[in-house]
């Protein structure tokens, strides 16, 4: 996705290049014409204002872009909804101060509304620096008396300076709507906006559907965002009275270019522009993982990232429908263990280390104090729990909830919350009115249950699987397949194309499987190259006949690997089913794979630091999905080199993923008999106990970064000291301070030797031998983009080094036939 908008950036730009701007004005009066091809640009020619098409597309739409940097990426479309399917459109400001967007001589397609019936003596029209294009009254002294403004109609694109929320007076609602699709900017599914009811929040919705929630602001921050997210490039200006209610933020460097962006696919990206890698740099997304969507835990539920499963119940707490929450199904939430009774003594329990929950059933008071805030919520039945609003100076002002709560989110947070409880809840559990932090108290059910939880939250996927199963069995064979989400009232949310491609087109288009079209060979069988009809090159993976699969589970399981889609996972395409061939078609991606690049004596050289490290946050971003972001939690347990694959611009993909469970039954428990897996990469927990877990991963990232790093294979590795395989070795330079020696000779005068210290530091952490002290792929993601700093690493894992003698020796428990899948492929 995000490769397709980085497309559309450097095609727009390859546009505008076309059409260099004839007239460099940054204001037109009244009445004057500008046509398509002529563009205004901002006086220091930050912005640029005129017609442009998006790639693939011949639509001409009004827009404003970037001009200097940022190629030309587009912020502001005025004719969303209603292009102009020729060169014959022109804009104009008229006498009334509307803004006038017409084509084929005349005929108005588009205009700017006005709230009032003023007309102006002298309206003129100038697109400023800030990317804000403003209609005012020439005569007027006041620059802030506008008469229109483009900042007051946003698009998908949030700029420094942009007033995000309500202005009751002028009536405007400032929100961001997303575009339909990258190539198009009509208005899509997806509406960032602040939300009124009750105390003002932040929500992101999918058509009715909320799936993000930021907020409240306390005063200094949004609640639940971790304190530490350092911002020394902007200030946020959070507004709220009887006029407007509005957050702001403001660049404190005028160098910086940045944007907040709700891409057509429901993420919300927080970006700057990169000018060494010319390429937009998100350095924050919303949802960042499970515990961002919406409400997953139900009501009363609260969500732990750190948790497997995420959801558990507060203390007094037990699940509402324990038969759904055992099959990970946490959307009924939790219930009071003893009902909230108004006749009943009832107590508040002060609680923090909690995200605020939903504001919108709730009643705000700035005036109010925090005794009086307890007296107010004590009078009313219906409160469930209060808070200060603002944080500074010790807390003021008094939020009440009512209902249920919604959306709990164990995090850092500081500011505390007090939950109405019955009295006898407190003298049952031994619950005090905790002034400890939330962490500690949080307990995980029964244990039976929680234990069942562990075990079916490992194997959400294949429960979903399971339940997808179903479905589409009394949907027949269909190509298109409806994902059903149980969270979502209303139904029918994803609809996924998969291709059926039949067993003769793949046969042409690999040349009867010829061994001059083999790839190599992949996890789960041979991997070919081929070219369909259409011309489209794509790489057919043939699976082992062995497996036994029927084809419903095959078919759902293809389902599965479908929906997972991330620019850093590689697409699968289609699929072909035949009588015992099963066969995947996935994306051919030209580069092959990082293995071929990386310990080529030639083409190393080719890998620049830049790229390096670019590649190595892909991989990461990518495996971070598959933990977290995506529905399921996929655990790959074989990432490795060659199973990196690079696109013509060489962002990596990685593929193998998604299937490693399917083949082999119960892999997806927390403990295998067969253990899958390439000698080098596989940690020392999985390999001798069997055990893996999201761990395992991070250890074989650990290792594939260091390879980067050093352009060395972990299990070739051979130095004159003895025992000293890669990580041992670069230990020992980790220790002696003498990282600058690890680096590969080939990228060496590219390099930012502060990035490849801080990369080995975040590898090391990666493959320290206990599981429990290796980082989440979403710390490794922060780490990796960030500068705080870094916990120091253990000693990593050894044993994977020159000194074991055979693989098998070493699979206590591990039964003959994975010693076969131990070998490297
Ligand atoms: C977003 O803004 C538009 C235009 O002001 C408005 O019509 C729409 O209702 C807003 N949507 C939400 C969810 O606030
Ligand atoms: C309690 O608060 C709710 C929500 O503000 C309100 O609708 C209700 O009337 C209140 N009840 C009482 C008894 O004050």
């Amino acid at each position: 996705m995000e490769d397709l908008f980085t497309s559309l950036l450097i095609s727009t730009a390859l546009f505008l290049l076309l059409f260099s701007p004839s007239v460099a004005v940054d204001n037109i009066a009244a009445n004057q014409v500008i046509k398509d091809g002529e563009t205004i640009v901002s006086a220091g020619e930050m912005y640029e204002m005129g017609f442009f098409s998006p790639a693939n597309s011949n639509n001409r739409y009004l827009g404003i872009w970037f001009k200097k940097t940022a190629m030309g990426t587009v912020v502001w479309v005025a004719n969303r909804d209603l292009p102009i399917s020729d060169t014959s459109g022109t804009f104009k400001v008229s006498s009334e101060g509307l803004l006038l967007l017409s084509y084929c001589d005349d005929t108005v397609i588009w205009s700017s509304t006005c709230s009032t019936f003023v007309r102006y003596i002298n309206p003129v029209a100038q697109l400023l620096d800030t990317g804000n294009f403003v209609v005012k009254d020439g005569n007027s002294t006041d620059q802030t008396d506008l008469i229109w403004q483009s900042f007051d109609y946003p698009g998908d694109t949030w700029l420094p300076g942009m007033k995000f929320g309500k202005d009751f007076v002028a009536g405007v609602n400032r929100n961001l709507t997303s575009w339909k699709s990258t190539n198009d900017p009509s208005v899509g599914q997806y509406v960032n906006y602040v939300d009124t009811n009750g105390y003002p929040q932040m929500l992101l919705r999918q058509g009715l559907v909320v799936r993000l929630r930021v907020g409240p602001w306390n005063g200094m921050r949004f609640s639940g965002l971790p304190d530490e997210i350092p911002n020394p490039i902007y200030s946020i200006d959070y507004a709220i009275n009887q006029k407007e209610i509005y957050y702001k933020y403001d660049l404190t460097s005028s160098s910086v270019v940045q944007m907040v962006h709700l891409t057509w696919d429901g993420i919300i990206e927080m970006m700057h522009w990169n000018n060494r890698s010319q390429d937009w740099f998100v350095y924050a997304t919303g949802p960042v993982d499970t515990c961002g969507r919406y409400g997953i835990c139900g009501p009363y539920g609260s969500c732990d990232i750190n948790k497997n499963p995420p959801c558990s119940c507060m203390d007094g707490f037990e699940p509402k429908r324990p038969d759904e929450w055992s099959m990970a199904d946490w959307s009924s939430g939790c219930r009071f263990r003893t009902p909230l009774d108004c006749q009943a003594p009832e107590v508040f329990w002060k609680i923090r280390g909690m995200k605020f929950p939903d504001t919108r059933q709730s009643w705000y008071d700035h005036s109010m104090t925090l005794g009086e805030c307890e007296i107010a919520c004590r009078k009313n039945c219906s409160c469930t729990a209060y808070a200060n609003i603002d944080v500074r100076r010790g807390g003021s002002g008094c939020l009440l909830w009512f209902g249920a709560l919604m959306d709990l989110k164990v995090c850092g947070e500081s500011q505390y919350l007090y939950i109405r409880m019955p009295a006898s809840l407190l003298k049952d559990d031994g619950l005090t009115i905790s002034q400890s932090g939330f962490n500690k108290k949080i307990r995980v059910l029964t244990v039976t249950l929680s234990i069942s939880l562990v075990l079916l939250g490992m194997s959400l996927a294949a429960y979903v699987c399971n339940k997808k199963k179903k479905r589409s069995s009394t949907q027949g064979r269909g190509h298109r397949v409806y994902a059903f989400d149980k969270r979502d009232s209303n139904v029918v949310k994803e609809d996924i194309e998969l291709n059926f491609i039949s067993l003769s087109k793949v046969v042409k288009a690999t040349n009867n499987f010829s061994i001059d079209n083999k790839l190599g060979q992949g996890g789960f069988g041979p991997v070919y190259k081929g070219v369909l009809e259409s011309g489209e090159e794509i790489a057919v993976k043939k699976l082992s006949e062995t497996s036994e699969q029927g084809y419903g589970e095959f078919y759902n399981e293809v389902v599965c690997v479908a929906r997972l889609q991330h620019r850093n996972l590689v697409k699968l395409l289609g699929y072909c089913m035949d009588g015992n061939e099963r066969i995947l078609i996935y994306e051919y991606l030209s580069n092959k794979s990082l293995d071929l690049h990386l310990f080529d004596e030639t083409k190393s050289s080719m890998l620049e630091w830049p790229l390096r490290l670019d590649i190595i946050r892909g991989i990461a971003k990518g495996i971070l999905y598959l933990h977290q972001d995506s529905r399921h939690r996929i655990i790959h347990r074989d990432l490795k080199a060659s199973n990196i694959l690079l696109d013509h611009d060489m962002n990596p993909k990685i593929s193998d993923f998604g299937l490693a469970r399917e083949f082999g039954g119960d892999q997806m428990t927390a403990k295998t008999k067969k253990v899958v897996g390439t000698h080098g990469y596989i940690s020392p927990e999985y390999a001798i106990h069997g055990r893996f877990s999201v761990k395992s991963d991070v250890f074989s990232f650990g290792v594939l970064v260091l390879e980067m790093v050093s352009g060395k294979k972990n299990r070739e590795f051979s130095h004159e000291d003895v025992n000293d395989n890669l990580l041992g070795h670069t230990w020992r330079l980790y220790t002696e301070s003498k990282y600058v020696e690890l680096m590969c000779p080939s990228f060496r005068n590219s390099c930012i030797v502060s990035e490849v210290k801080r990369t080995i530091h975040v590898g090391l952490l990666c493959v320290q031998n206990l599981a429990q002290d290796r980082p989440t792929m979403s710390y490794v993601v922060r780490m990796l983009s960030g500068n705080s700093a870094l916990p120091p690493p253990k000693q990593p894992a050894f044993f994977v080094g020159e000194d074991l003698p055979n693989p098998g020796l070493f699979s206590a428990g591990v039964d003959e036939a994975s010693i076969t899948t131990l070998e490297p492929r």
